[in-house]
């Protein structure tokens, strides 16, 4: 971490026992643990006090300010915490809190402002009012950011503030990158729970995740930025597995997750943050292509960029969905001239249907709604079939480009088994590694391939492009297998076939 950033340990625990627990088995990596005394049902404050180990933060707040606490507990409460000389308190910014400000005793103030709705317009003011109001404080400013930009701001305000002088960041979903960053922006503390244990705020990134995921100890001026763009992107497997990789290399670089509804809030980051690279999913594959310096031939064609990479200052737009969806399929038959049908026609489908048409593939599209269905035949020049037409249709390889089958929805197929006549059932869904239709296919006696095979290729690729160093695949499968809760052990066999010819060209011979 920063020199001058404190990590403290966030024990958010609704009775004394477990507050005493947690307290006690603190991470060593900690500075500080937190006791949000507000949220223990059954306080027993002294018992608290007297525990000895990390020094503490009692936090003890009302319900106005987002804790628990009523307004009548709440002063007695840091007065005996004052006494017993704690190591820090936290206090509100607001008339009634700085009596506690000025109070005499060892105990260092930590002066808060929370924002749960927003970041307020005038940061800098509001620091300078709350250092006015309390110079001996420490001064947090904590918001929530309403959009991906909003973490510039806490940003600037650090920088204006100094290393070490103010506490802050955003919370929400699409304030996590500023919780990474924060200590290397000079905040004075980051905030973080345990792996598992409650949270206290929203978008909160575990101690465990800012070491040893985001390696946030060791970003400094020299770090590269990467990250994954969309809405909504709390459960993306891209940050576990690039950041896996990168460490595996020991490679200086950080891959956060990026949430934005609207592009636009985004856009700023990019060169803002100066970010080397950035995978981009849905909703924005489309729209971000607009905002490139230069799209190569695959991402034009597909109409979709899901990488975008800073050569010299230019942002170029590629695609490594394509090669990566059709890669692990060309492992096991020649697509020249195989009889493919792919069910769906959302942005995967797309990807598929136009590198199968430029493998030389005959392709037939198949579509719960049909004028979907049909906008892609179009776009592609293939064909496409009514839903019902699916049964026993005769094709070489089929595949679910839908979303049907999907966690948690993993009872459901996209077709019945039972239709399936082709010998290569391909599903691109990869949570759960296997879907009920792979393994319901592969009792019947096809060969299955799954997704993660394509979610790792299209990451590979764009780790290359971003490093400039070959991925190490295997790391990315164990991290990925990991986090999807399956033994590495079972892995997908793809990789080890080699390429056959089609099978309706096997039977004519
Ligand atoms: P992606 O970019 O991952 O392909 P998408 O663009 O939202 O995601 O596309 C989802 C695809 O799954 C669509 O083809 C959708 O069919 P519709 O065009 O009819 O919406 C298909 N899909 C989703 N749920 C489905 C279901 N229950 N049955 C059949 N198809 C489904």
């Amino acid at each position: 971490m920063a020199p001058r950033c404190l990590v403290i340990q966030v024990v958010a625990c609704d009775t004394t026992e477990a507050a005493c627990k947690a307290y006690l088995a603190a991470d060593a990596r900690a500075d500080v643990v937190e006791l949000r005394w507000d949220l223990v049902r059954d306080l027993d404050a002294d018992r608290l006090l007297r525990l000895k180990g990390k020094p503490k933060l009692i936090t003890v707040r009302s319900r106005q300010q987002g804790g628990a606490a009523r307004p009548a507990e709440r002063e007695p409460l840091l007065r005996k915490a004052l006494a017993a000389g704690v190591d820090y308190v936290d206090l509100e910014f607001g008339d009634r809190d700085l009596a506690f400000v000025k109070q005499r005793g060892r105990t260092r103030r930590i002066l808060s402002y929370h924002d749960f709705n927003g970041t307020p317009a005038d940061l800098l003011a509001l620091h300078g009012e709350m250092r006015a109001a309390a110079p001996g404080a420490l001064p947090k400013i904590v918001t929530l950011a309403d959009a991906a930009s909003d973490i510039l701001r806490v940003r600037d305000l650090l920088r204006s503030a100094g290393p070490g002088a103010l506490i802050s960041f955003c919370m929400g979903p699409k304030g996590v990158p500023s919780r990474i960053l924060a200590p290397s922006w000079g905040s004075a503390a980051v905030y973080a729970p345990s792996r598992g244990a409650a949270a206290s705020a929203p978008g909160q990134v575990s101690l465990e995740d800012l070491f040893e995921l985001y390696r946030a100890h060791r970003i400094g001026p020299r770090t590269r930025l990467l990250g994954v763009l969309g809405y909504p992107i709390g459960h993306s497997l891209s940050p576990r597995v690039h950041n896996a990789a990168l460490a595996a290399l020991g490679l200086d670089f950080c891959y956060l997750p990026f949430e934005a509804t609207r592009l636009a809030e985004f856009l700023p980051l990019l060169s803002e943050l100066r970010l080397k690279g950035l995978s981009v999913t849905l909703p924005h594959k489309e729209a971000i292509a607009r905002h490139l310096d230069g799209l190569d031939e695959t991402s034009r064609g597909v109409g979709a960029v899901n990488t975008v990479v800073k050569i010299w200052n230019r942002l170029e737009g590629r695609n490594t969905d394509v090669e990566a969806a059709l890669a692990p399929l060309a492992l096991r038959t020649a697509l020249k001239g195989a009889r493919v049908a792919v069910l769906g026609a959302g942005g995967a489908a797309r990807a598929l249907v136009f590198g199968l048409v430029r493998a030389g593939a005959r392709v037939t599209v198949f579509n719960r709604t049909r004028a979907h269905a049909r906008v892609l035949a179009r776009r592609f020049g293939v064909r496409h079939l009514p839903w019902s037409r699916l049964r026993r249709f005769p094709c070489d390889v089929l595949i679910n480009a839908t979303s049907v089958g999907l966690a948690p929805d993993i009872d459901s197929v996209p077709v019945p088994v039972s239709w399936v006549v082709a010998p290569i059932v391909y599903d691109i869904v990869y949570n759960p590694v296997e879907t009920r239709w792979l393994r319901e296919a592969r009792d019947r006696g096809r060969q299955t391939l799954g997704g993660l095979e394509m979610f790792l290729a299209q990451a590979a690729a764009q780790f290359a492009m971003f490093t400039d160093r070959p991925a190490p695949v295997d790391v990315m499968r164990e991290t990925a297998l990991k986090a999807l809760g399956s033994s590495p052990l079972e892995r997908p066999a793809a990789v080890r076939h080699p390429p056959r010819r089609p099978a309706t060209r096997r039977r004519k011979r």
